[in-house]
């Protein structure tokens, strides 16, 4: 992670136009613990989380102040101070096909408070962060959500989905024998010292994967101040190869079991495997602990390989959701930075209401997957073209989603025949993209 974008100052556009409705945007000095304080409370108050205590306050500041944290205040207020809306955004890297990571705008606390709301800052916020992005030269934006149906206006697509599981512990028998290898339960500390380095070691073995901040591990390891029932009940597990080196851990709570004791759930906050040892000695621990008889887990992939380890796959309920939304800022240095599964010649007629992306292009694909790409002023002859808006192109980018549903719905149209099998053939990712936390 770098800092060089945290104090990359907010659009001018954007100011004016919240300027003229009487409110001031700008960027909140994050070493001025104060007002930084009254930007976290606001954030926190805009996802209708609790007042933070001054602990949790603290170690957001040291957790987030790196970076470019943007309020709007309404100086008319009783309390003029505390912003009426917030953003926090970042560079952060992200895991595209071919086994490397780019540099994408991480945008997260969009926030509006209720007294503010439907009178357009948040359009003004979103459109002020992407010119700022574009601006710094970087060529996509991303975010998670909380709403599926807030940010296609903004040319925002849906790129990663993610499965909720909910396994039922008595019918999920194993296929296979237990693996070599070793579990042992341990402390937060040993987790938040190896976890880290063994999670980058394959972060950019999946499309999708972002790198993962201190504050954030923390969260995972049930040690930073916030929510002291879910620390409480943390526990971790760590499995080792036979050379004892640490292969992956599972970080879980069990809860419940009051009415009855034999009927604890379990649920998996987070199960980082760097072998396919660890990951199914892993699974095959949190599916075996007795008095358990649900185990859950949000966050995972949705080809998740634990359905293949099981004699009854109907054992899990998969309910798969959007989570990761990217929106192409630079249609050529995006497409250019991913690697290709087939060597093509492909043209876009992409259409990008806010005009970032608007335009014809040429992505040219050779034998080992580079590519080329160039704005053009028609379709080359040769080439397969389509025509989408820049949402279908952001949704397509990391490989996991089907052109064919696309074409199906509409969203995506074959201008010459047999394109979307071209586009499909080239742009499949091998391994489904994943994104294995919140942001
Ligand atoms: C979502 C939120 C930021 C919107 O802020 P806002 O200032 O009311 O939004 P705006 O008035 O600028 O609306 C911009 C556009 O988005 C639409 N919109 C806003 N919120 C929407 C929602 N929840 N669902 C669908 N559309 C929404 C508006 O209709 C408007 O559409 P248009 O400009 O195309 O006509 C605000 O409601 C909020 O803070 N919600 C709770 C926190 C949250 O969920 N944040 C998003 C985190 S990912």
């Amino acid at each position: 992670m770098t800092n060089n974008f945290s104090l990359h100052p907010v659009d001018e556009t954007s100011a004016n136009v919240l300027n003229d409705r009487g409110l001031r945007y700008g960027l909140v000095d994050t070493s001025d613990r104060e007002s930084f304080a009254e930007w976290i409370q606001a954030d926190s108050r805009g996802f209708h989380g609790a007042i933070m205590s001054q602990e949790q306050v603290d170690s957001t500041i040291a957790g987030v102040a790196y970076r470019r944290t943007v309020g709007v205040w309404d100086e008319t207020l009783v309390e003029p101070q505390i912003p009426v809306a917030t953003t926090s955004s970042w560079t952060e890297q992200l895991t595209v096909p071919g086994g490397r990571s780019i540099d994408a705008w991480a945008i997260s606390s969009v926030t509006v408070s209720p007294t503010h709301r439907r009178r357009g800052i948040a359009r003004a916020l979103l459109e002020g962060e992407l010119k700022s992005a574009a601006a710094m030269g970087l060529p996509l934006a991303m975010l998670t959500v909380s709403e599926s149906t807030i940010y296609g206006r903004f040319g925002f697509g849906p790129a990663v989905f993610a499965s909720a599981l909910t396994i039922d512990a008595k019918r999920a028998t194993f296929t296979s024998n237990q693996r070599p290898g070793r579990l042992q339960p341990v402390s937060p500390s040993d987790f938040r010292d190896k976890a880290p380095e063994l999670f980058e070691r394959i972060r950019t073995s999946t499309p999708g994967q972002i790198e993962i901040w201190p504050l954030r591990w923390e969260q995972i390891a049930g040690v930073a101040p916030g929510d002291e029932e879910h620390n409480k009940n943390t526990r971790i597990v760590r499995f080792d190869d036979e050379a004892g080196a640490p292969r992956g851990f599972v970080v879980y709570r069990v809860t419940g079991g009051s009415a009855d004791f034999t009927k604890h759930k379990l649920t998996v906050d987070y199960l980082l495997a760097e072998s396919s040892d660890a990951y199914e000695a892993l699974w095959r621990f949190v599916l075996e602990v007795d008095l358990v008889h649900e185990v859950n887990s949000d966050l995972r992939s949705i080809d998740e390989p634990l359905l293949w380890h099981l004699t009854d796959r109907r054992a899990v309920t998969a309910t798969p959701t959007d989570h990761l939304w990217l929106r192409i800022l630079d249609v050529p240095a995006a497409l250019q930075a991913r690697r290709y599964e087939a060597p093509a010649r492909i043209c876009f007629d992409i259409s990008d209401s806010l005009g970032f992306a608007h335009g014809t292009f040429l992505l040219e694909v050779d034998e080992a997957g580079a590519a080329h790409a160039t704005p053009v002023d028609e379709v080359p002859s040769g080439a397969a073209a389509v025509a989408l808006t820049i949402n279908e192109l952001s949704s397509l980018y990391l490989g996991g989603v089907a052109v064919d549903s696309l074409v199906a719905s509409g969203r995506v149209r074959e201008l010459t025949p047999g394109a979307a099998l071209v586009l499909e053939r080239t742009f499949h990712s091998p391994v489904a993209p994943w994104l294995s936390v919140w942001f």
